[in-house]
């Protein structure tokens, strides 16, 4: 549950800045029930009233649920957000993100080192909470596990967020040290669940519907969140309701290649409706290439020449040029997918680690770059 909202089965699409947009939510939906988040939105630009961030608060009509990721280090800026969210009737569900760990959010206190400040961070979920809960809307949080192993904040942060009201909390179990590297610690999300009474959604390495069930068969979680597995694969969601309501002996949709050409037909066609523009719409769909193709036996030059498309037209005749017989690649079923870079220390304004309890808000750490 989601406030009054029953999630069923219990699935999210993580937020995905540049990715989770109102097109790529659209086919995702089509797959399987869930909740389906939109690409992360930054409170300052949101109060602000910034053209470009308006305009990414898109939903579908049919979008029953319609939740929507703030990221904000200022608990007046923040709860200014959540509120106009509730005035404008802007979305259904508010989740606040923490788990960013791109260095220039970082470097400046925001994101995954803002925890670390208990008191600016339970200020900061106490008023969105508080602003939320004027309109009826749940609002949760994500986060990660902490700073670094030897700074490690989530269960502490998990129960501030409890005590100042929050729906549930999502836990991507890695450290901003860790990046997308290595393995998400699943045990970390069973001692949360352990520790919290309100829900906890579990984050991190679901590539397939059987991770989910391992997931919530590990760490008795309420949910489980699912990033980088559904890119190229919007059917993972198909999979997933299907896991969650089968059980382990679910088939996975294995489409053929030429099953995935009309899928990436579509989301491109979805893209440019969405962008009401058919060169950004083609652009934004160029980094959707390599991940529907992964697996399949198609030759560089095409790929590369898929990657570069400037109209649907030119991705339609090059779509065209795949054998559509080619059964789906099964040896990369279970196999990570998209970002997978190194760990790297976090960059952390100087002194953070030194002072938990100032709740000074950090300077210019909103910015349009995202991430979680
Ligand atoms: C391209 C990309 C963009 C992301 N953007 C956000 C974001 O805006 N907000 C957020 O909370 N997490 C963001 N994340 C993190 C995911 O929501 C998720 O926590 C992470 O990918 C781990 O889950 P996974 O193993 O299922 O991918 C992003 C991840 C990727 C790969």
């Amino acid at each position: 549950m989601l406030g009054n909202h029953a999630v069923n089965p219990p699935v999210v699409l993580a937020p995905m800045a540049g990715i989770t947009n109102v097109a790529f939510r659209r086919l995702c939906r089509e797959q399987g029930g869930g909740v389906y988040v939109c690409e992360m939105i930054t409170t300052r630009a949101l109060v602000e009233r910034i053209p470009k961030t308006l305009k990414m608060i898109a939903f579908a009509e049919d979008e029953g649920f319609r939740s929507l990721q703030l990221y904000g280090v200022d608990p007046d800026v923040t709860a200014a957000a959540v509120r106009m969210v509730g005035e404008r009737n802007l979305a259904d569900h508010v989740d606040l993100n923490f788990g960013c760990p791109v260095p220039k959010v970082t470097r400046r206190g925001g994101g995954s080192a803002l925890p670390w400040r208990r008191k600016l961070f339970g200020r900061i979920v106490r008023q969105a909470v508080d602003a939320a809960a004027e309109f009826g809307i749940p609002l949760t949080i994500k986060m990660r596990k902490g700073i670094d192993e030897d700074h490690l904040t989530y269960v502490e942060a998990g129960l501030t967020a409890q005590d100042a009201g929050v729906a549930a909390v999502a836990l991507h179990a890695r450290t901003a040290e860790q990046r997308y590297s290595g393995q998400a610690d699943w045990d970390a999300i069973a001692t949360l669940k352990q520790a919290l009474d309100v829900p906890v959604l579990g984050n991190g390495d679901i590539w397939e519907g059987s991770d989910a069930l391992r997931m919530v068969a590990h760490t008795g979680v309420d949910g489980v969140v699912v990033g980088r597995g559904c890119l190229g694969r919007p059917w993972l969601f198909a999979d997933l309701e299907a896991a969650f309501t089968k059980g382990g002996d679910y088939q996975p949709v294995l489409p053929s290649l030429g099953e995935v050409a009309k899928i990436m037909s579509r989301h491109a066609q979805l893209l440019v409706e969405a962008l009401e523009d058919e060169r950004h719409g083609c652009a934004d769909f160029r980094k959707h290439v390599a991940w529907y193709l992964k697996g399949f036996p198609v030759g560089g030059d095409l790929r590369r020449s898929l990657a570069m498309i400037s109209s649907l037209a030119e991705l339609d005749d090059l779509l065209g040029k795949l054998d559509p017989a080619i059964p789906f690649p099964v040896e990369s079923l279970g196999q990570p997918r998209g970002r997978i870079n190194a760990p790297g220390k976090v960059s952390l304004p100087h002194g953070w680690l030194d002072s938990r309890d100032d709740d000074t808000v950090p300077e210019g750490a909103e910015t349009d770059e995202s991430g979680g």
